[in-house]
């Protein structure tokens, strides 16, 4: 009898928890499952102890929008089930957090708003991937704190514009799978896309383009359509809002000084060459006029850069200075890749400037650039984030280093103490193709889900006092290829989820085979927000 009401003890826990699946991404630190369940409703209330309130609410404003409800918020704990948000004295890890799920409370504790916010996030993961009001969510323990702190991602607004809505979505995305920092790049050679009061003819030349190529480059044609749009400050500032209130930092990117096509189509006197038309390859096809200085139509790196004048430092300045205003981020990202030194090897101005300040070349001319708007920037208290091109010519002081092209620049700068955040190419860039039969038009690349799961952002090369500087990393979404929301999202899921676990995740706790056993979970979360993802085969 005893036995045989074991074996049904047994058999009753044994289905208890293969129904309750647990998915949460990134996974978490800790995770110990109970048996019994919390009945969440509409009646459950949420308590805001002094100082969680912000949580409390968002935790409402995240219930309205994906299930249609809210719930009442009290300070003190009455009569029914519970969800509470507390914060705990201490200073240690803002961002660790504990959820506790029982009988009739679920509590999520930290000793910082932002790790009450992840705990939040984590709750989310434990309500259902349909619209329901009623929940029956596992008794389990959480332990929980991120791995590295810098988790991005970047989106480039230049080849194709986002809008606000989608700029939003996008940072709620982040937030779901704790990012917490956005990378928004803003400025390309096809479109200036940050409204500068000093210089309108930024949005109302730069902003926009008369056609864009049509397929894979060099293309078969050009649409002709007039294309663009461009953030006004307005805008800017409520997006940070909207970010801050999600615990995620913006870190604004003014490209220079290449990919400035969009700013001296504005602005010719930006150019070395300021009469000059923009040169247009013969394989281009083009709309519109091929006089003058253009926005470009087409993708790829382009000869026509900043020159390094007086006219352009205190054109940067400026435009730095509203954009300082407007980003509270210790870091503004000055870009730094991609810049031709064809115009400036042609130029007589840079020529002496080379010769005057003693450099030892174009590589040297583009190191006191970097350097200068570095001083500039330093001296309103901000930092500079470059592309690994600011390595060549010697780096500026203070600057941390994207690595993008392999690991070797994120290697090298760490190894001379600086920052470093890791984007390389064949881990992190969500732009390459997800299978090898590319199933849409992309970049090119093969980048499939199993290998960004599997990447290590921290170097075999470097020791660990250098490892110490390897700050996190970063997926790219470079959008040539990604003319709308829809393909933006196809592009990052799931690939930025598995990201965030290499980002959040103990490095031993990782397992692709788990991983691939979350994924329908996944992607029914995925439509239940009503986002486009891929479908790994
Ligand atoms: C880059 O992908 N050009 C940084």
């Amino acid at each position: 009898m005893k036995k045989l009401f074991l074996l049904g003890f047994l058999f009753f826990s044994i289905t208890l928890f293969a129904q309750t699946n647990v998915v949460i991404v990134p996974k978490p630190v800790s995770l110990q499952m109970h048996s019994g369940s919390f009945n969440f409703d509409a009646s459950t209330t949420i308590i805001a102890e002094k100082g969680s309130e912000h949580e409390a609410d968002m935790l409402n404003v995240y219930l309205q929008k994906l299930y249609g409800f809210k719930l009442p918020v009290k300070t003190k704990i009455g009569k029914g089930t519970f969800i509470v948000f507390k914060l705990l004295p201490g200073t240690e890890r803002k961002d660790a957090y504990n959820l506790n799920v029982g009988s009739n409370n679920i509590i999520i504790s930290s000793t910082g708003n932002e790790g009450l916010f992840y705990g939040m996030q984590t709750l989310l993961q434990l309500l259902p991937e349909t619209k329901t009001e009623t929940a029956s969510i596992p008794q389990l323990a959480i332990k929980d704190y991120p791995r590295f702190k810098y988790r991005g991602m970047h989106l480039d607004v230049g080849r194709h514009f986002f809008d606000v809505d989608f700029v939003k979505k996008y940072i709620d995305y982040l937030a779901y799978f704790k990012y917490n920092t956005f990378h928004w790049h803003l400025t390309e050679d096809q479109g200036w896309r940050i409204e500068i009061k000093k210089y309108p003819r930024l949005t109302s030349v730069g902003a926009y383009r008369n056609g864009t190529i049509i397929g894979h480059y060099p293309g078969t044609g050009n649409d002709s359509i007039h294309y663009g749009g461009f953030y006004t400050q307005e805008q800017i500032k409520d997006v940070i809002k909207y970010a801050q209130e999600r615990f995620i930092t913006i870190i604004p990117e003014i490209e220079m000084p290449g990919h400035a096509s969009a700013a001296i189509a504005a602005y010719p006197e930006l150019s070395c060459f300021p009469n000059e038309s923009t040169k247009i390859s013969p394989k281009t096809s083009w709309a519109g006029s091929r006089d003058g200085k253009q926005v470009q139509q087409t993708w790829g790196v382009f000869d026509d850069i900043f020159c390094p004048s007086e006219y352009t430092f205190k054109f940067l300045e400026n435009v730095l200075d509203e954009v300082m205003a407007l980003f509270p981020s210790k870091y503004i990202h000055i870009g730094g890749d991609e810049a031709p030194k064809t115009s400036w090897k042609r130029s007589a101005f840079c020529q002496k400037l080379i010769k005057d300040k003693n450099l030892k070349d174009e590589h040297g001319l583009q190191s006191y650039f970097i350097q200068r708007i570095e001083k500039y920037i330093n001296s309103k208290g901000r930092k500079i984030i470059g592309w690994d091109e600011i390595l060549e010519g010697g780096l500026a002081p203070n600057a941390t280093v994207m690595s993008w092209r392999g690991e070797k620049g994120g290697i090298a700068a760490a190894q001379q103490h600086h920052d470093v955040i890791m984007t390389p190419g064949t881990y992190c860039y969500l732009d390459h193709a997800q299978t090898k039969d590319s199933d849409s038009l992309t970049i090119g690349g093969y980048l499939p889900l199993d290998t960004v799961y599997g990447y290590e952002p921290i170097p075999k090369e470097l020791d660990a006092s250098e490892a110490h500087y390897i700050l996190g990393a970063q997926g790219n979404v470079w959008t040539e290829y990604m003319a709308s929301p829809q393909k933006v999202e196809y592009m990052i899921f799931p690939r930025m989820s598995a990201l965030s676990e290499v980002l959040w995740s103990p490095k031993q706790d990782r397992n692709m085979d788990h991983f691939n056993s979350e994924l329908p979970d996944l992607y029914k979360r995925y439509q239940l927000w009503g986002a486009s993802y891929y479908e790994k085969k």
